[in-house]
């Protein structure tokens, strides 16, 4: 039988033949994050599969991500150990929805800001992306004549239109994970913690983001954690985040945020990843992130001009 040393043994080896690069995202289980050559959010990934000059690119998250590492990199081999691990955003917004909506609203002359959580399709009709980690600056610099149309997170759009003070049409999709978070579990852990201060996510409602002292992308967590002032924090979040923290904070005691139901909270899509799984990919190269030439293009321009705007 393969003990967990001979698996990470072989995905190194296979690493090295095929002069690939394994990127992981925050919520990713702990072994592929400790194995990875890179950790971080969904911007953090987009800039090192920009920059990479490995010819194959493992990416260990969900098909959006993946598939925004083949857009910026359409000659190289993007592999994912799970073909099927989605996104109940992307899920939410399908691309024939909102070509349909924006034909229908045509007169209005939308600009189109789309959440990185969505479709190669849906990038292919927005103006521009953004992440959690730049939404507020590049909602800044969207141009002030147009009415804005943001897909598909109507929380994180909310969120976005409270900092911003700019009015945004909002596609009304959410993610599975993060709306489980409520008003009541949140507060039921702050009063087990009365010292803590709570970071939650954008994707939150509105009703946990209020309660939360911190609203940020998971890599802004981190620094956050790090220079807290105090010791207990409450982290509203994919229950993956801990790992990363607790590594990066390990003088925090990091408490995962509950829902009604559980102590923390998984995204089943990020946990279809498993090491075992990653080494197929490797060995195999497949399954690979394909796309239409056309739609790639078209996809390609609004993540160039959101990595241009965000630098
Ligand atoms: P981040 O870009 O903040 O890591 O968020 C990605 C995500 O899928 C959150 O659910
Ligand atoms: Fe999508 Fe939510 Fe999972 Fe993030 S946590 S990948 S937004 S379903």
């Amino acid at each position: 039988a393969t003990t967990a040393i001979d698996l990470k043994e072989e995905i190194l080896q296979l690493k090295k033949e095929r002069n690939a690069v394994i990127l992981a995202h925050n919520y990713q289980v702990g072994e592929i994050q400790d194995i990875a050559d890179y950790v971080g959010d969904s911007l953090g990934l987009a800039y090192k599969a920009q920059e990479t000059d490995c010819d194959v690119i493992a990416f260990c998250g969900v098909h959006f991500m993946a598939e925004t590492a083949k857009i910026l990199n359409p000659n190289k081999t993007v592999v994912l150990p799970d073909r099927d691990a989605g996104c109940s955003l992307e899920e939410s917004c399908p691309a024939e929805d909102l070509a349909a909506f924006l034909e229908t609203n045509k007169e209005k002359n939308y600009y189109v800001i789309a959440y990185i959580n969505c479709s190669g399709g849906v990038k292919a009709l927005c103006d521009v992306i953004v992440t959690s980690g730049n939404a507020i600056d590049i909602v800044n610099k969207a141009p002030a004549d147009r009415p804005i149309l943001f897909v598909p997170d109507a929380n994180l759009g909310a969120w976005v239109m409270e900092q911003t003070g700019r009015k945004m049409d909002l596609w009304q999709g959410s993610c599975y994970v993060h709306v489980e978070f409520t008003q009541n579990s949140i507060n039921a852990i702050k009063e087990e913690y009365p010292e803590a201060l709570v970071v939650a996510h954008p994707e939150c409602t509105t009703a946990v983001r209020m309660l939360a002292d911190e609203v940020c992308s998971t890599e802004k967590m981190i620094a956050y954690c790090q220079n807290a002032p105090v010791k207990d924090i409450i982290v509203v979040t994919e229950s993956g985040m801990l790992h990363r923290l607790q590594k990066e904070a390990p003088d925090k005691n990091l408490i995962p945020g509950p829902t009604d139901k559980c102590a923390c909270n998984d995204c089943h899509f990020m946990k279809m990843n498993t090491m075992e799984k990653l080494r197929d990919c490797l060995r195999d190269l497949t399954p690979t992130v394909e796309m239409p030439e056309e739609i790639r293009q078209r996809a390609e321009a609004p993540i160039i001009r959101m990595l241009e705007q965000s630098k």
